[in-house]
């Protein structure tokens, strides 16, 4: 599919297994969730624009290439993407990070959002929207949304796991957007959770339940 990268990495494939096991504790969990961002951030961030630097070797003075914070932003969408951060941060720690918060309703499953603060000259950065999980697809769809209308313009989305109907709705709105997905699972069940999935990644992530 145009946009959609899927890792099929080993590494990335065994901690999604571990991360899945309902058996796995908050700790375990929250570093698996940043190891996963990194290795599929190395990927995601390969297009990541550059500046140059002057610097002196041993031998000479040169100019060689240098990544920028002041060009990127990270997204996280509240409360799992968090979790995401840190993993993100390793490979670019000048990146400046955003939030944005949104919460489906438990009962129809549409998504709200109650906070947003992004970093400043957003139309000017390449932007990694992260949250772990794309259900239904309406908190992506509605967080790159709202990122459009304050100017975002090079947005990219990384989600841990996917489910087919997540990707369908992401790509239908937003078919600029390059999406990122560690693995794409079955299906939705009737309470909109991914099968098999990892359960509620926020209540994992901060053991809130
Ligand atoms: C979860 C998850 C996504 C959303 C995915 O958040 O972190 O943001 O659901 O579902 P969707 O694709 O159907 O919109 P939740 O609303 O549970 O909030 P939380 O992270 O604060 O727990
Ligand atoms: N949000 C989650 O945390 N897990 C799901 O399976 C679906 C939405």
């Amino acid at each position: 599919m145009q946009n959609v990268t899927i890792f099929d990495h080993p590494l990335i494939k065994h901690k999604i297994t571990l991360l899945r096991d309902k058996n796995t504790g908050t700790k375990d969990f929250r570093t698996l969730i940043e190891e996963i961002a990194t290795l599929m951030g190395y990927e995601a961030l390969r297009d990541l624009p550059l500046d140059t630097v002057e610097i002196e070797t041993p031998i000479c003075k040169t100019v060689q290439p240098t990544v920028s914070g002041k060009k990127l932003a990270i997204v996280p969408i509240l409360r799992a993407g968090l979790g995401m951060v840190n993993g993100i941060l390793a490979l670019v720690p000048s990146a400046k990070v955003g939030h944005i918060g949104m919460y489906r309703d438990e009962t129809t499953h549409i998504p709200h959002e109650y906070y947003c603060k992004l970093p400043e000259n957003i139309d000017e950065r390449l932007i990694i929207v992260l949250d772990p999980m794309l259900a239904t697809g309406g908190s992506a769809v509605d967080a790159i949304t709202l990122i459009k209308k304050r100017g975002g313009k090079n947005i990219k989305f990384m989600s841990i796991i996917a489910a087919p109907e997540g990707i369908k709705a992401l790509t239908e709105a937003h078919p600029d957007v390059e999406v990122y997905c560690g693995n794409v699972d079955e299906r939705l069940n009737e309470n909109a959770y991914i099968v098999p999935g990892l359960g509620d990644a926020g209540d994992r992530i901060f053991g809130t339940k």
